[in-house]
């Protein structure tokens, strides 16, 4: 079911951050759940590789492929088709060249009819992707900080920009990817204080998880912020809702339901026959 929502576009996004109203980002993995994100009217949707923990129960993002990506896209897709959406670009969907890069993108954009494309890092290769992927059309967010896809460099995903120096990398790196291209960058799991800074610094909407409330939006992972998801709860996560708990409440009661029999009632669950159906029936099978 379509809403009557307005899609947004990067200049909606760059006049909210013009005029100090903030961007609601979600992400969204399947039908279902972006349905009643646009419902509630949420700016931008991420579709991210966080996928692979969250929905394909991995313990990391480096398993989920472009396929893994593209089959949810489109899902999301047909559920929220009135808003901002972003695909996430996979591990090895665009380390090994911009023309691969570009390429993959296009899948996103094409096929799966995205916004635009997120990809991690600060390398200068992360940047000549960013270049080449605006160069050839398309909306590119940076994502910086925490990046799940470097986190064997950084020795698991924990904070980033912690000291001084490490905090101005951060923000010169923000400063190249904009200068490349970027329509805006995520910034994840710094400091508020570096939030602050990068966002200050910046031209482009600044969109932050775990960065603090300075930034231009925020984002958070739809099944942290519903209780849904509880392998692991990141320190900046607010719980909105209690959706596992939920789950958990109506499963057992089914099962309970089931086992004595007081699930399906026929007068209210079953389908209806005709009486007289119903008696020749009887007797056709008595015979
Ligand atoms: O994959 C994802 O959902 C992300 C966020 C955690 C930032 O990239």
């Amino acid at each position: 079911m379509a809403t009557n929502i307005k899609k947004k576009s990067i200049l909606d996004f760059r006049r909210m951050m013009a005029q100090g109203e903030k961007i609601v980002y979600l992400t969204g993995y399947d039908y279902l759940t972006a349905k009643y994100e646009e419902r509630a009217g949420v700016d931008m949707i991420l579709v991210g590789d966080s996928l692979g923990n969250v929905i394909l129960g991995y313990d990391s993002t480096y398993p989920v492929t472009m396929e893994d990506m593209l089959i949810h896209c489109k899902a999301v897709r047909r559920g929220a088709p009135n808003t901002f959406i972003v695909g996430d670009m996979p591990f090895m969907s665009y380390q090994i060249s911009d023309q691969e890069a570009v390429e993959n993108a296009g899948r996103f954009c094409k096929d799966a009819r995205m916004d635009c494309v997120k990809l991690e890092g600060v390398t200068d290769s992360c940047i000549s992707r960013i270049r080449a992927i605006n160069d050839a059309g398309m909306l590119v967010m940076g994502h910086i900080g925490l990046t799940p896809q470097f986190g064997a460099q950084m020795g698991g995903n924990r904070a980033q920009g912690k000291s001084c120096d490490a905090a101005l990398k951060l923000v010169e790196a923000a400063k190249k990817i904009e200068e490349a291209g970027a329509c805006s960058i995520l910034v994840e799991g710094v400091p508020a204080v570096v939030g602050k800074a990068i966002t200050e610094q910046a031209n482009i909407p600044i969109l932050g998880i775990g960065a603090g409330s300075y930034t231009h939006g925020q984002l958070l992972i739809f099944a942290d912020m519903v209780g849904y998801f509880d392998d692991f709860t990141p320190k900046f996560v607010k719980k909105y809702g209690d959706v596992g708990g939920e789950l958990l409440r109506a499963f057992t009661a089914y099962a309970e339901e089931v086992r004595s029999g007081a699930f399906p009632d026929d007068a209210i669950h079953s389908y209806k026959i005709d009486p007289a159906e119903a008696a020749a029936l009887e007797q056709a099978l008595q015979s």
